[in-house]
């Protein structure tokens, strides 16, 4: 096919996903979020084709302070993030460098715990983050991957559970976080069995990122954990990115200049211009969104309850989070199905979740929905799942309904 119909096929395929996704459906992946419209115009300036590498100045050559030219203004525009980061996170070290939540957390990692060093963290059985699993990072940096189990209403940890295993497992480090996340940890006891074993407590903060912003679910850095990191595009409505923060310098001064060549080169600084973007409009309106992300969750999660459909974790209230869980055994024996078919239910009628049985709340919260939407948005997931109605047109006449973003 000639190079200019390909062009045009993929400006139409483009299109046809942001008509689609922008304004045709309710996102309620919890993964994802929607980027403020002053963050996006600086995804795609002028920055999004530039390198930059500063460096001491070097002796005898005045001026070579950075190996690329043209540099005047990122290294200010990076430092500003930095900056904004320390201060929402509550740490005095931010780097905004890390390309992903996963290069956030080698970058921690791969400094902080050598070959045959022990890692506890919670099991993907139990919503940990897969990449922790005994097969993917342990495997291949050498680590000794041990389950944390978390086996509390809604995968929580209690303070006894995993003080009990942290004395028993004798890890080097216990890394926290969940991407099956719905209630805070009992951080301050858990730091305290920790630090008791010299082990360090790190704290993956990616799904929670947004609340975190915004002081709702915990304050991970106040409460004992030794550094905290994440994604940056969950409930943290950022470019997709992710970034690490600590109030410990000694462990700033091991992971920082780990970062450039041994996990990424250049790290986007269109990228992160739109992260600091994203962090200066938290600073600004994230208590605000991180409340009602919350109560939405409480006031979906309550209808949908009321309405027959199974939710996990009720005697907690549900959630603190942005996350509502599907229970699936009460999915399969009162209504005969599974997540992922109730999902592919949901998306034909313009309602998008996962297919693992969580349901997000950031990106309709982001959208302007209030707790008081709650009962229309639990009424539409009853109809078009267990029901099987279609609802579609109903649900795209309601979403046409929000055209601008909240919190920017
Ligand atoms: C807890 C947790 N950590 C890390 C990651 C990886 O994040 P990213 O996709 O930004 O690399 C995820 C992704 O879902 C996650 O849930």
């Amino acid at each position: 096919m000639p190079s200019d119909r390909s062009g045009a096929e993929l400006a139409r395929l483009v299109r046809a996903h942001d008509r689609w996704r922008g304004r045709g459906v309710f996102n309620l992946l919890a993964s994802e979020n929607a980027i403020s419209p002053a963050a996006r115009r600086f995804l795609s300036s002028d920055l999004a084709g530039r390198y930059t590498l500063p460096h001491a100045p070097r002796p005898g050559e005045p001026g070579t302070d950075n190996d690329y030219g043209g540099t005047r203004f990122t290294d200010q525009i990076e430092r500003m993030a930095n900056d904004a980061a320390a201060r929402l996170f509550h740490g005095r070290f931010a780097t905004t460098r890390p390309l992903s939540g996963h290069l956030a957390a080698m970058s921690a990692l791969v400094p902080l715990l050598p070959r045959g060093g022990r890692l506890l963290a919670i099991p993907p059985e139990d919503g940990g983050y897969d990449g922790y699993a005994p097969g993917y990072l342990p495997a291949m940096f050498g680590w000794e991957g041990r389950p944390l189990p978390a086996k509390g209403p809604g995968a929580s940890l209690t303070a006894e559970a995993a003080a009990e295993e942290i004395r028993r497992e004798r890890p080097s480090i216990v890394l926290l976080g969940q991407s099956r996340f719905l209630f805070p940890y009992p951080l301050k006891e858990i730091a305290e069995a920790a630090h008791a074993q010299d082990a360090l407590v790190l704290y993956d903060a990616s799904h929670v990122l947004g609340l975190l912003a915004g002081g709702e679910f915990q304050d991970p850095l106040r409460e004992g954990a030794d550094v905290v990191y994440g994604s940056t595009h969950k409930s943290l409505p950022g470019p997709q990115g992710g970034l690490l923060v600590t109030d410990r310098e000694d462990l700033f001064q091991q992971i920082d200049p780990a970062l450039t060549w041994r996990v990424f080169d250049n790290a986007h600084w269109n990228r992160i211009a739109a992260l600091g973007q994203t962090l200066l409009e938290m600073e600004r309106h994230g208590p605000e969104y991180a409340r009602t992300v919350v109560a939405n969750s409480q006031a979906l999660a309550t209808e949908l309850d009321r309405r027959g459909l199974p939710i996990v974790a009720k005697e907690l209230g549900f959630s603190r989070s942005h996350q509502v869980h599907v229970d699936p055994d009460r999915l399969l024996s009162d209504h005969g199905l599974r997540p992922s078919e109730l999902s592919y239910r949901w998306e034909r009628q313009r309602l998008l979740t996962d297919r693992i049985g969580r349901i997000g709340t950031a990106e309709v919260t982001r959208l302007g929905l209030k707790p008081s939407d709650m009962p229309r948005m639990a009424e539409f997931l009853d109809r078009a799942g267990p029901k099987r109605e279609r609802v579609g047109a109903e649900v795209l006449a309601w979403r046409r309904s929000y055209r601008s973003l909240a919190f920017t």
